[in-house]
């Protein structure tokens, strides 16, 4: 039986799971374990020697929770029952796929482990994501990386120096999201909410997208995109990422937002002025400054007559280039978006409260009705 897309998301990644067995006086017994999905069944591993599997070999009925490490408030349960126990060479490689998935390396030992699958009992596991307020802001910056962020900014840094040097700009977005998605290290982008900045700008203009249309280049995994259709937009994401756009899809079931594979570089020529609101959030500065012109041009052609381009993006701080990406914009950058005919409406810098001490640029440009 296959398990639906958004159960699997949270097994295909180094999430860690919570296993309950039966204990022989029918008591729960609950343990963490690394847990993965192997022919559409969760694998788990442990010694032969366990609790677990003493209550397991009475009792094959168990219960399992996962939750999202990015979001602990998106979370997945299951009950089900253990289908087969394996050992022996087939169950090393899903042992060493399960280790190289949480730690990024095969499993130090190589006997005392055994492997059990779990088929889930309903076809429909219960997954449930709560988006509410009381979700912790994001670390503000200058606060200690986890382990998980700082292999996700390893990688980022190898696979986009890598990409650039090959004279290729954006290869690089859908190999992170690739990593992210097999789990290798934390999904890029992954934010769940709108852009802070774009809620406040959107409440202070009292923005309603009924009849109007709107587009998010770079959307990634499609938080502001959903935002804006949330408010009436009929909403295009589109992403340079096959990876990200997939994400979004599976992230979003039902949604009315167009998700779509697309490059800011060469968009299609249908776009050129049709959109309302142009909502350019962090994705022109991941672009190299080769290609920023081009990109900056490209964003301001969606929008349409009468329409308005919101720009969002990190201030480029002090003299001289930084290392990227991102790669901050200056003031002359950000005055670039008046390309195609679009003028500056307001032009600021201002700050998130989850980042104080972070700089950012917010900029709205107007195309003439
Ligand atoms: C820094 S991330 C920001 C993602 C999202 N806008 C956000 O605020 O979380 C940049 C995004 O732009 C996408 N991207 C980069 N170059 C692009 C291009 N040429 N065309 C479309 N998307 C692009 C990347 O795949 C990535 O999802």
């Amino acid at each position: 039986m296959e398990l639906p897309a958004d159960v699997r998301v949270l097994f295909d990644a180094a999430n860690y799971a919570h296993l309950a067995t039966v204990l022989p006086d029918g008591g729960p017994h609950t343990v963490p374990v690394w847990a993965g999905l192997e022919d559409g069944k969760i694998a788990f591993l442990t010694s032969p020697d366990s609790r677990k599997v003493r209550n397991l070999a009475a009792d094959p009925r168990v219960a399992i929770s996962v939750t999202d490490h990015d979001n602990p408030y998106a979370m997945g349960h299951l009950r089900g029952r253990v289908t087969a126990r394996l050992d022996g060479p087939e169950a090393w490689a899903i042992i060493d796929r399960l280790s190289v998935k949480y730690t990024g390396q095969p499993y130090p030992l190589r006997s005392g482990r055994v492997v059990y699958l779990v088929g889930p009992k309903h076809p429909r596991p219960h997954l449930r994501v709560i988006r509410d307020a009381c979700r912790p802001p994001a670390a503000a910056d200058g606060e200690p990386m986890n382990m998980n962020d700082r292999a996700l900014e390893a990688e980022e840094a190898r696979l986009a120096s890598a990409s650039l040097a090959a004279g290729d700009p954006t290869g690089w977005f859908d190999r992170l999201y690739a990593a992210g998605a097999a789990g290798r290290v934390p999904v890029p982008w992954s934010r769940r909410e709108p852009h802070p900045l774009l809620t406040d700008w959107a409440q202070r203009h009292h923005l309603a997208g009924a009849g109007k249309r709107a587009i998010v280049p770079g959307c990634g995994l499609g938080a502001d995109a959903e935002y804006l259709a949330g408010l009436g937009f009929t909403t295009t994401g589109f992403d340079v990422s096959g990876t990200a756009i997939r994400l979004a899809r599976e992230r979003h079931p039902g949604s009315c937002v167009e998700y779509v594979c697309a490059d800011l570089l060469h968009p299609p020529r249908a776009w050129r002025q049709a959109f309302d609101l142009v909502a350019e959030i962090i994705t022109v500065q991941a672009l190299p400054r080769a290609v920023r012109q081009r990109a900056t041009t490209n964003v301001a052609r969606l929008t349409a007559p009468g329409g308005t381009l919101l720009v969002i993006a990190a201030v480029h701080g002090g003299p001289g280039e930084q290392p990227g990406p991102p790669w901050p914009l200056t003031r002359a950058e950000v005055d670039a978006f008046a390309a195609d005919g679009l003028t500056p409406a307001a032009i600021e810098t201002t700050t998130m409260p989850s980042e104080p001490a972070e700089r950012r640029w917010r900029a709205e440009f107007h195309r003439a009705p």
